[in-house]
């Protein structure tokens, strides 16, 4: 992907490569970078496969004993895991008592540099969640706040069928926004934004080149 540099008032790191109308600032430290893993995601698709074949997808149960409509695995030094307890990152995947597999060089790579190009530099994730929507599949409004590092913004990348993201406020009753991510937009939030809450809606039916009939989401953060 090679783009030219444009002026912008949503203040980029210096040497963004991406051009304005790719950018959609959500709120202050957030923002939608379109198309930012768009040439990466066949290559994010492997690597998912990959860790999927050693921790593979699984419907974590909710504090409150509901089946999660989204499947989820990790990758990264933990994984992020819901059950009857709570939850929680834990250092072993439950279902196999091993660690989870390590976080691929490619995932790092895009994480850090979606992070650089939305003006929070320096981020260094070291867990990923993967999600997994298929049909039917949504994620209520929630904030992500089960990090000791909530300085460190969330990188977030989308593949395969698009989603609408609903994006909140900083209080759960504040009405969302909806906003349609395709597959390689990369939504990244820190600073003011960070604790804002946000969630997706019940994926609709389709088919998608890279993925068939699901999504798949990408969810980089610091929990250490
Ligand atoms: C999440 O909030 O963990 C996932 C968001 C998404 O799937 O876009
Ligand atoms: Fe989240």
């Amino acid at each position: 992907m090679r783009r030219t540099r444009r002026a912008s008032h949503t203040a980029p790191a210096t040497g963004s490569l991406l051009p304005m109308e790719d950018r959609v600032q959500l709120a202050e430290g957030a923002v939608v970078l379109r198309g930012f893993a768009a040439d990466r995601a066949p290559g994010l698709l492997a690597r998912v496969r990959e860790i999927a074949a050693t921790a593979p997808f699984r419907h974590l149960e909710t504090p409150g004993g509901y089946r999660m409509s989204v499947a989820m695995t990790n990758c990264g030094r933990a994984g992020w895991v819901s059950d009857r307890r709570g939850y929680r990152y834990e250092m072993l995947d439950p279902l196999s008592g091993r660690p989870w597999p390590p976080m691929p060089e490619e995932f790092m790579d895009l994480a850090a540099r979606a992070a650089n190009e939305a003006g929070l530099g320096g981020f260094d994730p070291d867990v990923c969640l993967i999600n997994r929507y298929e049909p039917g599949a949504r994620l209520s409004l929630h904030q992500d706040r089960d990090e000791r590092q909530l300085g460190a913004p969330i990188v977030s990348v989308s593949l395969g069928l698009p989603a609408t993201f609903l994006w909140g406020g900083l209080r759960r009753s504040d009405r969302p926004r909806r906003i349609v991510l395709s597959s390689g937009d990369v939504v990244v939030w820190g600073g003011p934004s960070r604790l804002v809450y946000h969630g997706v809606a019940p994926l609709a039916e389709g088919m998608h080149e890279l993925t068939g009939r699901c999504r798949i989401n990408l969810t980089f953060r610091q929990a250490f």
